[in-house]
């Protein structure tokens, strides 16, 4: 058993209460290898933002669940490197879909977990969930859930619909879990494709896809039942269309792309929307500098000259959603 405060890594309940009250979010962003992870830090440190370093069921198996803990407690020391004093730094399980890996992850240095069991009839949801808050909390361990099902495919977590969180069973929900953070669907989806052209209309000007706006009815709602509620937006990168076309500019392939305009994220970080999650932006930028380098140095073959470039556009990418996106910037000095 490794306790998070060991690790110099903080959980997520002063930092959403802040949040809220600041009227700001904070950035959930998704790591899974050395570069990524260098980045968010860099890009935190630079800002004074606090963060959430995320890891999935994937990216653990990906990456190795030791190997991980030890690159958060680095990543804590590399953030007071780089001038941070007081690094305010998360580590959490996103989409964590079972007891067993909550509790492993709770046992092995994590200060946050999610358990998702949004798929599961709403009884099922909340016995799952409560036994984890149960667990987790003895080891202060902060708990993050899901209510309404996002739509989108990603590699461990796949729904074909969405279905919008029902802001009256929200209370009951909170209250009979003792979750300290609810996800839920408002219309942002997983993946670079958020929404599909038929749901969409095209700027006139530019032929670009423009997304149907999230339902900030069921957020005000949700808010209504639940005030000063930590809430949480998952699905919510923005896809950048400059990625994109560099992307397909050198050699690969994603038509119409398209995600969450950023001044609608704009909006719910101003809310009790205090998490956003962000992962496939910045799998985006990563490949598009990569495709960069292929494209313009056939004969480059040191992994040193491509992955550079890409954690230097991730660096940029986490700045702009600190500063631009969700404001977070200056909040952990
Ligand atoms: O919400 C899902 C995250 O983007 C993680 O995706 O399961 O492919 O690591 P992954
Ligand atoms: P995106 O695919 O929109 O980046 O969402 C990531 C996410 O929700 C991780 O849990
Ligand atoms: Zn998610």
């Amino acid at each position: 058993m490794v306790s998070f405060k060991e690790l110099g890594l903080v959980n997520t309940r002063e930092m959403f209460a802040k949040a809220i009250k600041g009227g700001y979010a904070i950035p959930a962003f998704n790591f899974n290898n050395m570069e990524q992870l260098q980045a968010i830090i860099k890009a935190s440190a630079e800002t004074k933002s606090p963060v959430i370093l995320q890891v999935s069921k994937g990216a653990r198996n990906y990456a190795n669940q030791t190997l991980l803990r030890y690159m958060a407690q680095g990543a804590v020391e590399y953030a007071k490197e780089l001038g941070w004093e007081h690094p305010q730094i998360c580590l959490h399980l996103d989409h964590g879909d079972s007891f067993e890996l909550c509790k492993s992850c709770v046992d092995f240095g994590f200060s946050s977990v999610m358990i998702d069991a949004s798929s599961l009839p709403y009884e099922e949801n909340i016995a799952l969930t409560k036994k984890v808050v149960d667990y987790a909390h003895q080891y202060d361990v902060t708990v993050e859930a899901e209510l309404g099902v996002l739509a989108g495919v990603e590699d461990e977590v796949a729904s074909e619909v969405s279905h919008y969180t029902k802001p009256e069973e929200v209370v009951d929900f909170a209250t009979r879990t003792g979750c300290d953070s609810l996800a839920i669907s408002i219309g942002t989806s997983h993946g670079a494709y958020k929404f599909t052209p038929e749901q969409c209309t095209r700027d006139p000007k530019t032929g670009r896809l423009v997304p149907p706006p999230l339902a900030f009815d069921v957020l005000d709602a949700v808010m209504e039942q639940l005030p000063g509620f930590p809430i949480v937006l998952h699905g919510s990168s923005s896809v950048p269309q400059e990625y994109v076309d560099m992307i397909n500019k050198y050699g690969g392939k994603l038509p119409d792309a398209v995600g969450i305009p950023e001044e609608q994220l704009r909006k719910a970080a101003k809310s009790a929307v205090c998490k956003i999650n962000i992962d496939s932006d910045s799998r985006l930028a990563f490949t598009a500098a990569v495709r960069k380098v292929f494209a313009e140095k056939p004969a480059e073959f040191d992994p040193r000259k491509y992955c550079g470039p890409a954690r230097d556009l991730m660096t940029e990418l986490y700045k702009h959603k600190i500063i631009n996106v969700l404001g977070s910037d200056g909040k952990a000095e």
